[in-house]
């Protein structure tokens, strides 16, 4: 069942000099999560941060930390992230070589785990795996860069994820990132999305002029 809808504002595009500040104002301007993009240069042509960031801002807002893993391999880096205090920790389905043992891993260290696709891949691809995932998350741009232009063509994958969720009756949430604002955020939401990544649409301006809180809440839809 599609649940009301979270903002997970992605710190990609915060102001780094000041991380945890920018991570304590969206929190306080009712981001439900932190969606942190962690790249490697090699699944995806951008490097970020890693789990030592992570663990340095983690203490600065009680609400959860949704790690989206843009790396590849993922095992020999979980234990880092738990490590780091992370809640929600996805994996890409194409960063091989065995998603399912992943997932395994991320949930029986007592984490919620995840599962992402680009926008080649196809909804079917996860019809083996929903049985013990706890969110999906669809890329509505080629991951690597904030900023990018939504891909309308992934909301027919969104709308058949829905459908395959609401079949499974497992409580899955399912998410979307890659161009939200305020327009694609409801396109989004009638395709059946129940969490919102958003990068520039939030941190872009930065914090003034209605700031963040008028932000977030625009894109609640
Ligand atoms: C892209 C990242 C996204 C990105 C979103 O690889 O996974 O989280 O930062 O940024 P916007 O909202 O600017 O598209
Ligand atoms: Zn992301």
């Amino acid at each position: 069942m599609q649940k009301p809808v979270r903002i997970a504002p992605s710190i990609l595009s915060a102001n780094f000099a000041s991380l945890g500040a920018d991570i304590d104002a969206i929190a306080k301007a009712g981001a439900d999560w932190v969606h942190v993009d962690v790249m490697d240069g090699h699944f995806v042509p951008n490097i970020t941060i890693g789990p030592t960031v992570v663990k340095a801002v983690r203490d600065v807002t009680d609400i959860p930390f949704d790690v989206h893993l843009m790396i590849s391999p993922v095992d020999p880096y979980v234990d880092d992230f738990v490590a780091a205090d992370a809640d929600i920790i996805t994996a890409h389905i194409e960063a091989g070589p065995h998603i399912h043992r992943t997932l395994q891993y991320i949930k029986s260290l007592g984490k919620k785990a995840g599962v992402s696709l680009n926008p080649s891949t196809p909804a079917s691809s996860i019809c083996h795996i929903l049985g013990i995932v706890d969110l999906v998350l669809v890329m509505t741009v080629n991951p690597g860069f904030g900023g990018q232009g939504f891909i309308e063509g992934q909301l027919a994958k969104i709308s058949e994820i829905r459908q395959m969720i609401d079949k499974s009756g497992r409580d899955i949430d399912l998410e979307v990132d890659g161009g939200i604002n305020p327009e694609t955020a409801k396109q989004a939401i009638s395709a059946g999305a129940d969490v919102l990544v958003a990068g520039t649409a939030v941190f872009g301006g930065g914090n003034s002029d209605g700031g963040y809180k008028e932000k977030i809440q625009r894109l609640r839809g």
